[in-house]
């Protein structure tokens, strides 16, 4: 019977500045992929693969998204009243996917500093990391598999993607362990480096949005020092973990993700997203089409 990782935290306390001036009001984690908060998909996706409790680490002025995941008692009155149970059950959703805890924290010292927020929630059990800006489809499993090799190999497990090597400065990068083969579903990882310039990164498999860690995070997090952009890095902790002897794995993802974190890669998303969508999906694609064909 594998080990189950039935709790989850999902930073989003950013400033989200990549999409100044929306987020100067309204957190970039609410950002709609058509009418859907990219967050909720990320619940949604975390209690897909098992997790029953999400905290979510808040930025003090981030209140609609506590709003987000309450309920609305006057707008569910209003809604019933119309006979309206589509719109009814959509309004319902993110508050019953998992039960939502919340923290603050106070200034966003980075991602490191976003998940030592979650020691007591965790309470000495391993948590699922999940980021806001990546999306996975949901025909395609990652964490599940992620929670598989937590639960053979303990320690900590990343979500990794094969990238093209120019594209690696924008990662975190793993070292594959010596005699662990690189083009493997699951690699033992030695090492962890972060934003490398191409022609000196020791491989092409970029950290994603998802990670399993275990309880020992918090201490190394505790004893990490503010490292690039003077955030305090998660991947400065499981560096410290993996030359401490902690495992370190890494799972490559081969399925369909959704980049929601920067400004083109967030249109994308919404394109490819609303093609799928069971209301406008075949119109929309449709009307792509055409405008792509016919516009000079
Ligand atoms: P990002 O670095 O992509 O988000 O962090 P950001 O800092 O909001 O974006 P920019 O660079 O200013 O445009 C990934 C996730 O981690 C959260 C963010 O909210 C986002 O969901 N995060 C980041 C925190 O919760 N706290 C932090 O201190 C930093």
């Amino acid at each position: 019977m594998p080990r189950q990782v039935s709790k989850a935290l999902i930073p989003a306390a950013g400033r989200g500045t990549r999409f100044l001036p929306f987020t100067k009001a309204v957190p970039k984690e609410l950002a709609p992929i058509v009418t859907t908060p990219a967050l909720e998909f990320v619940v949604a996706e975390a209690a897909d693969n098992g997790v029953t409790d999400v905290l979510l680490v808040l930025g003090p002025d981030k209140e609609s998204i506590a709003d987000y995941f309450s309920r609305n008692e006057d707008l569910e009155a209003a809604l019933s009243a119309k006979g309206d149970e589509e719109a009814l059950a959509s309004i319902r959703r993110a508050e019953q996917l998992a039960a939502i805890h919340q923290t603050v924290q106070k200034e966003p010292r980075g991602l490191g500093d976003a998940v030592a927020h979650g020691e007591e929630f965790a309470a000495g059990e391993a948590i699922a990391v999940l980021l806001p800006d990546d999306l996975i489809d949901d025909r395609d499993s990652l964490l599940g598999a992620m929670i598989d090799v937590h639960a053979e190999h303990g320690g900590v497990v990343l979500g990794l993607l094969d990238v093209p090597r120019e594209d690696i400065r924008r990662y975190g990068c793993v070292v594959p362990a010596a005699g662990s083969d690189p083009s493997a579903s699951v690699v033992a990882i030695s090492d962890l480096v972060e934003k490398p310039d191409p022609d000196e990164a020791p491989s092409t498999l970029a950290i994603i949005g998802r990670y399993v860690l275990p309880p020992e995070i918090f201490d190394a997090l505790r004893e990490t020092t503010p490292g690039s952009g003077a955030e305090i890095q998660v991947t400065d902790a499981i560096n410290r973990l993996a030359h401490d002897g902690v495992p370190v794995h890494g799972v490559v993802f081969a399925g369909r993700r959704y980049d929601t974190g920067a400004r083109l890669d967030y249109v994308k998303a919404v394109v490819q997203l609303a093609g799928r969508h069971p209301e406008i999906g075949s119109e929309f694609t449709s009307w792509l089409r055409d405008y792509v064909t016919t516009t000079p």
